[in-house]
């Protein structure tokens, strides 16, 4: 299979668990679960929950016990991230995913208190009895440790601090390199994890499958920044150039957008060389490298 298919395929699987394990919009209180379907269901690229899957078939398990719960429970706290980095206190933001930013339409309290409820939701999914069941009680746990660590203080939550209190600041190249890895890559690094740990991989298998995930997790928000400076409000589906308006340092800044393109796609390169000891069946894994610095949003 072609990535495209794969990528199209498992976006539509993602959608529709999501869909199911939302609370409907008519549900008390109402405002709350409209809300927070209004940015879930604004059609992401789901990357994070499909590296999950990919990560959980290249250690050579299809359907691990769990597996749409832990791959959708990254999604849940992808979209509260993007709800909250766009509120005017963060980014500012008035568009995403083709529309209206979340509290352009649904004002700053419901907008934050959607993301709180997502962000605990998330952590409802892979902790539900029903939705887990045949999941070995210890994997379980350690799959949500993880999703705990990567997207708390010292994930990313704490690379959205890094971010903030670098605005406007002229920053060397560890510092950004330093937000990049916990804004964008933890969440990413805990994604491909997560997959790996619900397959049951050995150490070994999940040493390389972090150093394949910090490398894509750096391309990831080097291809973000480039897109920024590059990309279209049509493409994007969120406004281009609000980096520089912003005031925040980007690779394109300190390397131009050729030079930054250039380091993402050593860091993909570096990112495949990790999965050596692995067959064909990480290959969508390999794919999905390379997705990441050739998409165009
Ligand atoms: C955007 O993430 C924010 C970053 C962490 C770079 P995505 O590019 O995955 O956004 P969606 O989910 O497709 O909207
Ligand atoms: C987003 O980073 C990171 C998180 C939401 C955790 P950016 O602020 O650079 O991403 P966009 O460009 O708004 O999507
Ligand atoms: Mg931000
Ligand atoms: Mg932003």
């Amino acid at each position: 299979m072609n990535i495209k298919d794969y990528l199209e395929q498992n976006r539509l699987a993602v959608d529709r668990f999501l869909d199911e394990v939302s609370p409907s919009a008519t549900t008390p209180p109402t405002t709350l679960h409209e809300s927070m379907r209004y940015s879930l269901m604004a059609g992401g690229k789901r990357v994070r929950p499909i590296l999950t899957i990919a990560a959980a078939e290249a250690v050579g398990s299809t359907h691990p016990a769990g597996l749409m719960a832990v791959a959708c429970s990254l999604e849940f706290i992808h979209t509260y991230s993007l709800i909250h980095d766009d509120l005017p206190s963060m980014d500012n933001d008035d568009f995403r995913r083709g529309k209206p930013t979340n509290h352009k339409v649904y004002g700053d309290a419901m907008a934050i208190l959607a993301g709180d409820a997502l962000l605990t939701m998330a952590f409802d999914l892979i902790s539900r009895a029903d939705l887990m069941k045949g999941c070995e009680p210890s994997r379980q746990v350690r799959i949500i440790q993880e999703l705990a660590y990567g997207s708390g203080n010292m994930g990313m939550v704490g690379g959205q601090v890094f971010d903030i209190q670098a605005e406007n600041k002229d920053i060397d190249l560890p510092t950004l390199q330093n937000i990049h890895k916990h804004k964008t890559g933890m969440l990413i690094r805990a994604a491909v994890r997560m997959g790996a740990i619900a397959a049951g991989a050995t150490d070994r298998q999940l040493d390389d499958m972090t150093g394949y995930a910090e490398n894509i997790g750096l391309a990831f928000q080097i291809a973000d920044d480039v897109l920024n400076v590059t990309g279209t409000r049509e493409e994007l589906g969120k406004n281009p150039n609000t980096d520089a308006e912003r005031g925040k340092k980007t690779y394109p800044t300190f390397y131009g957008v050729e030079g930054a393109s250039k380091l993402a796609d050593d860091c993909v390169t570096r990112a495949i060389g990790r999965l050596g000891t692995f067959g064909p069946q990480a290959d969508p894994l390999r794919e999905i490298a390379r997705y990441i610095t050739s998409r165009k949003n």
